[in-house]
């Protein structure tokens, strides 16, 4: 049995890796960079644990579940956890940014994220194992300046919620990790510069990870790390728009990059 984790080259997925690992679970590793997989493998392997499977795929291409179905089959490998984690946003306005970019938002956050489950699902409920979905705080509230990546999480929340709702009584739980903020290098290919999000310290990945492998151990639903975002994401629902839309408009005008 293996544990896939997808963007496990940087950021929250590969130290979702270290901590799985360090709990003795067996890995496959995905991202597009081998070279930073292979890196991470080499790492985990040093500190004791069978070298984990390395899967170089670009996830956002229509072929990647199958071809990482395909690795796991030649492996012999077959999954009990799926970690989603792959993703990213771009700031800017949806009529000025490249469409092709935010298309491709679409592709790894929505489509390959519901592929893969969708995919490994069947091995996932014979193994009574787990399905861990990274969305954002992002997911519950519109976005300008970041219109389909906050919308792509809104869908990762609801798909997951539901096939949680599906899935009672057989074993299997769907948990959603919700971060705000965290230090990784989400902002730099989002293309945030500055402003109050910037500035804000935000949480360590391996915070993060350490929160989001806990609520899918236990089964958790939703799991929202850090105190400042579980108070903004109880707040959120008694905002009216007309007040959030035009507040987020300008928080997100002030972080993008000139
Ligand atoms: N950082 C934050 O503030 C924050 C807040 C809320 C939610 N999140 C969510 O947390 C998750 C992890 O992001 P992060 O913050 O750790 O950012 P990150 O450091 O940029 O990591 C993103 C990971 O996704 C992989 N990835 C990107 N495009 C891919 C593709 N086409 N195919 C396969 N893998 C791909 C990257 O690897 P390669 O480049 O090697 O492919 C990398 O491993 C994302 O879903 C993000 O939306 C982040």
């Amino acid at each position: 049995m293996v544990a896939i984790v997808t963007g496990a080259s940087g950021g929250i997925g590969a130290d979702l890796a270290r901590v799985l690992a360090r709990e003795g679970r067996d890995l496959a590793l995905v991202a597009r960079d081998g070279a930073r997989l292979a890196a991470l493998a080499g790492e985990i392997e040093r500190g004791g644990r069978p070298r984990p499977l390395v899967v170089p795929l670009d996830l956002a291409r229509p072929d990647a579940g199958e071809k990482l179905a395909g690795e796991l089959a030649a492996a012999g490998a077959s999954p009990d956890i799926l970690v989603n984690n792959a993703g990213f946003g771009l700031a800017g306005l949806a009529g000025d940014l490249d469409r092709a970019g935010q298309i491709e938002i679409v592709d790894l956050n929505i489509r390959a994220l519901t592929g893969l489950t969708l995919r490994f699902l069947p091995e996932i409920v014979a193994a009574r194992g787990r399905v861990l979905n990274v969305a954002s705080v992002a997911a519950f509230l519109p976005g300008p300046g970041m219109a389909v990546y906050y919308a792509s999480k809104a869908f990762v929340v609801s798909f997951s919620d539901a096939l949680s709702a599906e899935l009672a009584g057989t074993g299997v739980t769907v948990t959603t990790l919700c971060p705000g903020v965290t230090r990784t290098g989400f902002q730099a290919r989002a293309g945030v510069a500055g402003g109050l999000l910037k500035a804000l310290p935000g949480m360590s990945a391996m915070a993060v990870a350490e929160a989001g492998y806990r609520g899918m151990m236990a089964g958790r639903r939703r799991v929202v790390p850090g105190l400042t975002n579980k108070l903004l994401v109880a707040i959120l629902p008694f905002v009216p728009g007309a007040i959030l839309l035009p507040l987020m408009a300008r928080v997100q005008a002030r972080r993008r990059a000139p």
